[in-house]
């Protein structure tokens, strides 16, 4: 049984709203965080629509997603975590942006043995640990896109983080209906360290001249039965946050396999993110 009831989720993009959705939805009180007023606007839009796609589907009463929102407040002021059981951030991949958000939590947090979590899909738990002076309370909680639907969460303990914390991060995980898998402090975790490479290849194939997206998607789902290929995922998850869990895994490991390759990178400098942006392998302006 988790004795966390008080949520705080620093970030309303795709996972941090995805996160503030599944904590309301499971009867948790939350406070969802972000820097300014159309962020936030657009995160509580995005977590109204994935609730209201519940209803359409008839997976809840519209009273219970009544009841969810009615349990989740916005704020842009971070000081409105004072008084919650866990913080989750998960604003996008920069470490010092992070940085800067743990080194605030710890004056913040009143509770002291209040869970500090990262959904960092890459940056090592141990450097944001070190920007509080609890590191025995940060932990890494990292969730999958879209994080109403996908049931993994891996749970990093850092060298510091004392079992009680991840003990507690475990049952949270538990309240939302996820399965836990724990993974070591090292860039990528396990799945990514699987699954980037894997994309950054299909997006070499492309930039190579050896196939089309669409072949690639195809190739993938046809024949290897993947819910999706490789190209939309990547568009999905977001071409600017696959180029930074890329640049994260290549600064650890220093192995081609994790170079981000030249085509994504100019992407990324063409403001062509993927589904968020529009536009990425595919055109999403239709929409
Ligand atoms: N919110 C809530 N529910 C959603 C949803 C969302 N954003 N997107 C889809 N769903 C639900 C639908 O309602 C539907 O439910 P039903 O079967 O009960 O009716 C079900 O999911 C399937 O959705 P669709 O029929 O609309 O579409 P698909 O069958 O094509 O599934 C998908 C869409 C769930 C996105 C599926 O293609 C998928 O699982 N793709 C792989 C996603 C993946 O690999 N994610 C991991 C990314 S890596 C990551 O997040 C880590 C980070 O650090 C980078």
């Amino acid at each position: 049984m988790s004795d966390i009831t008080r949520v705080g989720v620093i970030g309303a993009g795709l996972m941090g709203s995805g996160i503030a959705e599944v904590s309301a939805n499971a009867g948790l009180d939350v406070v969802v965080v972000e820097a300014d007023s159309a962020a936030l606007d657009a995160g509580r839009a995005r977590i109204e629509k994935s609730m209201q796609r519940a209803v359409d589907k008839s997976k809840r009463s519209a009273e219970d997603r009544d009841a969810a929102l009615a349990r989740t407040a916005f704020s842009v002021d971070i000081g409105d975590c004072a008084d919650r059981d866990v913080v989750i951030e998960a604003v996008a991949e920069n470490e010092s942006v992070k940085l800067d958000i743990f080194g605030k939590l710890d004056t913040i947090v009143r509770r002291r043995d209040a869970v500090l979590a990262s959904n960092t899909s890459s940056i090592p738990i141990m450097r944001l640990a070190m920007a509080t002076s609890r590191p025995e309370n940060v932990v890494g909680l990292h969730f999958f896109n879209p994080v109403p639907v996908l049931k993994l969460v891996e749970i990093i303990p850092s060298l510091l983080t004392d079992s009680g914390t991840t003990e507690r991060a475990e049952a949270l995980a538990a309240t939302l209906g996820k399965t836990v898998v724990r993974a070591p402090d090292r860039a990528g975790f396990v799945v990514n360290a699987l699954l980037v490479p894997y994309l950054l290849s299909a997006i070499r194939m492309v930039e190579a001249g050896h196939s089309t997206p669409e072949d690639i998607d195809n190739g993938m789902v046809l024949g290897a039965s993947h819910p999706m290929g490789p190209l939309r995922l990547a568009d999905m998850i977001g071409l600017d946050t696959t180029k930074a869990v890329a640049d994260s895994l290549y600064a650890e490991y220093r192995e081609p396999q994790y170079a981000p390759p030249p085509l994504l990178l100019r992407m990324v400098d063409a403001g062509l993110y993927g589904k968020k942006s529009g536009r990425g392998f595919y055109d999403y302006r239709g929409e």
